[in-house]
């Protein structure tokens, strides 16, 4: 095996320094050596893909597809994907122009930060966040600030996004995520508008991840798009919705003058998407089937999160009803104290029960736990017993 020659080390992309692994995925990794251990850790949907959709990539095989599609994704993916935003939204986009089909969510954002930011630049993000976002922003030269939420129910504000406007002139994007990973929390339609509203009197490109848009609870999802389009470039995909995470089919949308540039940063990066799950992506978007996966999959999701929400109330941990995704972000019992790193380790060693500390997801995450609930609802009666045996042996 060649080892690399010392004097190339320190001359590598610095954007890179000091960035490692994905935290979750590590502690997830560490889970995996514990015996029998129950792990409601990564953002990942228990469910199979749905037949119709695995056949529609299979046909796409069996018609010998097999070379290279448009780069941004092939026309008919394209129509299904502005149709969906179209139908579920009521936004209006070309597909010929304004949509980019992409590998997941995570290329599409990939693509809008490269397309957008320069040296220096810095990005505002509400957080708690979505932990990838800060590797995102520091691999693309620009730094993350943070907008910490914990005061708030973890909802950024119309004040709160001004004020740090004004104190951030270097701010040339925000990255919203709504619902939210890792707190479930959302945004009503009024609460949408009002960022909006202040938005519109900047020149910031809103990167809106709507990952998890048709997954809330009681409620439609506001596209942030609505109110903002000129400004907006709105992430999306079928990882989540159809729980498609290993097909890795996302897209972004916005005004054709962005998207130009987020097709170039794309093509760079990934030429297309593979066709089988372009095929089964369409499938998913387009078909009166695929809108009654997602709905049968989120009333699931729905008994879960209130089981969950019972059972972790019981115990003396607090948290806000969670409005959408699939997470409960739980403040940790007094009992328990508040080192949330300390105690997800003792809890995993000791009753092989794996959660996510939230110190992890920045600012406002310290003494909470984030639970995914993207399990069975036997895993999850199977985790909350052995939370509860922890709890208890603390008090
Ligand atoms: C907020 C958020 N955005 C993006 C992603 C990545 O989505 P994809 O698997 O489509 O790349 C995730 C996955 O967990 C997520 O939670």
């Amino acid at each position: 095996m060649p080892t690399a020659k010392p004097g190339l080390l320190n001359q590598l992309n610095h954007n890179y320094d000091g960035l490692g692994a994905n935290p979750i995925r590590v502690f997830d990794a560490e889970a995996n050596q514990v015996p029998d251990v129950v792990k409601l850790t990564l953002g990942e949907p228990d469910f199979n893909v749905p037949a119709h959709i695995k056949q529609a990539a299979i046909a796409s095989i069996n018609a010998d597809e097999s070379h290279y599609g448009p780069s941004n994704g092939w026309p008919k993916l394209r129509r299904a994907a502005t149709g969906f935003l179209k139908d579920r939204y009521g936004l209006a986009y070309d597909p010929d122009h304004e949509l980019v089909v992409t590998v997941g969510a995570t290329e599409a954002l990939h693509a809008c930060l490269a397309a957008v930011l320069n040296a220096g630049d810095a990005v505002l993000m509400p957080s708690p966040t979505f932990s990838l976002y800060d590797q995102l922003v520091r691999i693309n030269g620009a730094t993350p600030v943070y907008l910490n939420t914990a005061a708030t129910g973890f909802k950024l504000t119309p004040a709160q996004l001004a004020a740090a406007i004004a104190d951030t002139p270097t701010a040339k994007a925000i990255l919203l995520n709504f619902p939210a990973n890792p707190t479930g929390v959302t945004y009503t339609r009024a609460e949408v508008q009002a960022l909006a509203a202040v938005c519109a009197q900047t020149n910031l490109v809103v990167i809106a991840d709507e990952i998890y848009s048709e997954l809330t609870y009681g409620f439609t999802h506001t596209s942030f798009a609505e109110f903002l389009p000129a400004q907006t470039l709105v992430v999306n995909g079928v990882s989540k919705s159809h729980a498609m995470t290993g097909w890795r089919i996302g897209f972004v949308a916005g005004p054709a003058a962005l998207m130009a540039r987020v097709a170039l940063a794309h093509a760079f990066a990934v030429t297309v998407a593979s066709n089988p799950a372009m095929a089964g992506a369409t499938e998913a978007l387009s078909s009166e089937a695929g809108r009654a996966d997602t709905i049968a999959m989120k009333r699931e999701y729905l008994r879960r999160r209130d089981y969950v929400v019972t059972a972790m109330r019981a115990l003396g941990f607090t948290m806000p009803t969670p409005t959408g995704a699939f997470y409960v972000f739980a403040k940790l019992p007094a009992s328990c104290g508040q080192d949330d790193v300390a105690f997800c380790h003792a809890l995993l060693q000791q009753n092989h029960l794996a959660l996510i500390a939230g110190s992890g997801f920045g600012p406002g995450g310290e003494g909470y736990v984030r639970v995914s609930y993207a399990a069975s609802l036997e895993t999850l009666q199977e985790a909350m017993r052995r939370l509860g045996d922890y709890v208890h042996a603390q008090a």
